[in-house]
């Protein structure tokens, strides 16, 4: 029970590495609720508390701090995972689709910090590590990548971002952490459709021989597992990191050791 009596918030919670993250916090005592656009499954667990909300949306934003601070008076946990990539040449990058993942990436977590601090600063003096913000960055943040400067450009910004804010509450006395999580490849439905859509640009004749290259790319030989990122988010959220101030977490195969 490492975040037993706590709430947290997970943007995107209903795929991937948010879902992971989500019952990982839910399975650690945490009342968990989670963001996302998409419709839940029937198979979604019980205890995870589902809310329909756009991260780019700021109403949205509003609506689900009021909706927290009605249901459970404060907010412990904030995690902003939700994501999408880019994926093109940079001079064939249309700026449509450069601020769509700008938008998602970047002014989602802005927004999800923005409008949940009252609430995380209510929970702040309730526990020793205080509140804890942990922002999904990628180890595409820190090295390049072919074909995924938007993505790499959004994943940049979250690192600041979460760096400013986590010196900004720190020097203030402002018992709110922040931190970032910087996975490499991991299989998820997002990993999947990037394939897919080489796929269908005829890059490869198939997904699982993309799938295959990146994980011979990889130091480890493979991709990681959701669990594998959420167990790393769990620490950042849970009082065993409370000296972790604007940090970066990478959990990455080895690719960026290289
Ligand atoms: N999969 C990887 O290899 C990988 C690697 C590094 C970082 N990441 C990051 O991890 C995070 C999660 O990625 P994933 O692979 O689990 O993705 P995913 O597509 O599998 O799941 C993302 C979820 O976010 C939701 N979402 C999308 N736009 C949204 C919006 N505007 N508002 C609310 N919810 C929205 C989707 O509906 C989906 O449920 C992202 O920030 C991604 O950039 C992923």
């Amino acid at each position: 029970m490492r975040c037993k009596d706590t709430t947290a918030l997970v943007t995107g919670g209903l795929k991937g590495i948010g879902l992971a993250i989500a019952n990982r916090l839910a399975e650690e005592g945490s009342t968990v609720f989670i963001t996302d656009i998409d419709k839940p499954s029937e198979d979604l667990n019980a205890n995870i508390n589902y809310i329909n909300a756009d991260v780019t949306n700021e109403l949205d934003w509003k609506r689900v701090a009021q909706l927290i601070e009605d249901e459970r008076g404060s907010l412990d946990i904030l995690v902003n995972n939700a994501g999408v990539d880019c994926v093109g040449p940079v001079q064939k990058t249309s700026l449509k689709n450069w601020r769509r993942v700008m938008s998602i990436n970047v002014d989602g977590a802005f927004l999800g910090v923005k409008h949940c601090y009252d609430i995380l600063a209510k929970a702040s003096e309730k526990r020793n590590g205080g509140a804890s913000i942990v922002n999904i960055s990628s180890m595409l943040s820190k090295v390049g990548y072919i074909d995924t400067s938007g993505y790499n450009a959004s994943k940049g910004a979250i690192s600041s971002f979460t760096k400013a804010i986590a010196v900004e509450f720190a020097s203030k006395n402002i018992s709110i952490r922040s931190n970032s999580v910087h996975p490499g490849f991991v299989h998820t439905p997002l990993l999947q459709q990037g394939m897919q859509n080489l796929v269908n640009e005829g890059v490869a004749d198939s997904v699982d021989v993309l799938l295959d290259m990146l994980s011979e790319m990889t130091p480890i030989g493979r991709m990681a597992k959701p669990n594998e990122i959420a167990n790393a988010v769990l620490f950042l959220a849970s009082d065993e990191s409370s000296y972790m101030v604007g940090s970066e977490l990478v959990i990455d195969g080895g690719w960026t050791a290289r």
